[in-house]
């Protein structure tokens, strides 16, 4: 047997990996892939080497991350439950898509990867395996195992020689990449209690944050942001300066109680401040360019999209299906959006676009135009109330 493991170098996916050496007998393929989890990745061959792999894979994908999958998220003004701009949700699809090209590659018979039962990732990497194999063997320790406390987890690492990082004590769990780190478990499942300052990792503390505002522009071409005050950057390179901008502010941290997959509510707390900028911005730029029906229509398919992400339909044809009306809505997205940053607020305070503007000001000036009636809407409010006035006579009549 032969397994490529979605590794990350952390302690649950070294166990992962000897553990599926001593169950399978099986020859193991480790696999990094970087999306920009900053210096967590430099310590990952040699770990996996060590603990038992065959081979490794470190991969950098983080232009085709930024490019292919949040940039598209990213037309669709995603977020889910009002709050939570799919950092991690987001990523999954990747790493599976890269993880079952390296099983071709290596000829591998099983994938492996170290989510829980539990949460949501499980379902993400798996859905995406499925689309692209779906005789593919699924491995997933955490719902096999008998290790199902962090004592046993431990008292199994010492037990065959795999290091525990000795790292100082984080009382949870975190998830990082260009876009987001997630924070859950541990402390956080106190739902009352606010996350500790020191958990941030990307943002300063907003109340911290310099006295001065600081104006950023951000200028798109259809719904993709493409340059930053007229400086123009790769999606990675764009996202990543966002990213420290932002994060100078104080933009972008969040904390939610939301509703998982599988039916739990949970505790999440997130810092997305690249993110954060870029969904301001580009609504920004909507809003002097997108048509009002269109957006009218887009924006009730918000939450729909953004459920399909959530939940893992990445590789579906209904997310394939909103995503082709998405982006047609986004041919017209072109312009600059001008955005003010300050202790811990990202507020838009100037939009404009040379080629699709719909503001016209001969017709939204207040001061004197030739060419709106005022008289016109006269009957406009008629016709319009014209249900209403039945409704009101005839109940009147009764
Ligand atoms: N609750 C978030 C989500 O479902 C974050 C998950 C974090 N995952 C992790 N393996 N730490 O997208
Ligand atoms: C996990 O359960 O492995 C992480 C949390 C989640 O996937 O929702």
């Amino acid at each position: 047997k032969k397994i490529v493991l979605a590794y990350s170098g952390g302690l649950d996916t070294s166990i992962i990996l000897k553990w599926l050496k001593n169950e399978y007998g099986a020859e193991i393929v480790a696999f990094s892939a970087d999306l920009g989890q900053g210096d967590e990745l430099a310590p990952v061959r040699e770990k996996a080497l060590k603990t038992g792999a065959s081979t490794v894979y470190i991969d950098d994908l983080r232009e085709e991350f930024v490019r292919d999958f949040v940039y598209p998220m990213f037309r669709a003004n995603a977020i889910y439950e009002g709050h939570y701009l799919l950092g991690t949700s987001i990523a999954r699809p990747l790493i599976a898509k890269r993880q079952m090209e390296i099983a071709k590659l290596e000829g591998c018979d099983a994938v492996s990867h170290g989510a829980t039962g539990k949460g949501n990732d499980q379902v993400r990497f798996e859905l995406a395996y499925y689309h692209f194999d779906p005789s593919i063997s699924v491995i997933a320790p955490w719902r096999e195992w008998k290790l199902n406390s962090r004592k046993a987890l431990i008292a199994y690492a010492k037990k065959n020689d795999i290091p525990i990082p000795i790292t100082k004590k984080r009382p949870w769990s975190s998830d990082r990449n260009l876009l987001h780190i997630s924070f859950e478990g541990g402390i956080l499942e106190d739902t009352w209690a606010e996350a500790p300052e020191e958990m941030y990792v990307l943002t300063c503390k907003p109340e911290k944050a310099p006295n001065k505002p600081q104006y950023v522009e951000i200028e798109f071409e259809q719904g993709n942001a493409v340059a930053v005050d007229g400086v123009r950057m790769t999606p990675a390179q764009l996202l990543a300066h966002l990213n420290t901008i932002g994060g100078l502010h104080g933009v972008g941290r969040v904390d939610l109680l939301e509703n998982r997959s599988v039916g739990m509510k949970s505790r999440g707390v997130y810092e997305t401040p690249g993110g954060t900028i870029l969904r301001e911005a580009h609504s920004a730029v909507e809003q002097i360019t997108m048509d009002r029906e269109v957006m009218r229509i887009r924006d009730s398919l918000i939450p729909e999209y953004a459920r399909q992400v959530y939940a893992g339909y990445w590789f579906s044809p209904e997310r394939e299906m909103l995503q082709t009306l998405i982006d047609e809505s986004q041919k017209t997205v072109n312009g600059v959006a001008r955005v003010k940053l300050y202790k811990g607020h990202c507020r838009t305070v100037g939009r404009k676009s040379e080629t699709n503007s719909l503001f016209n000001l001969d017709f939204a000036t207040f001061e004197k135009d030739k060419v709106y009636n005022q008289a016109d809407a006269e009957g406009f409010i008629k016709i319009n109330s014209l249900r209403l006035r039945i409704r009101s006579l005839m109940q009147g009549k009764k």
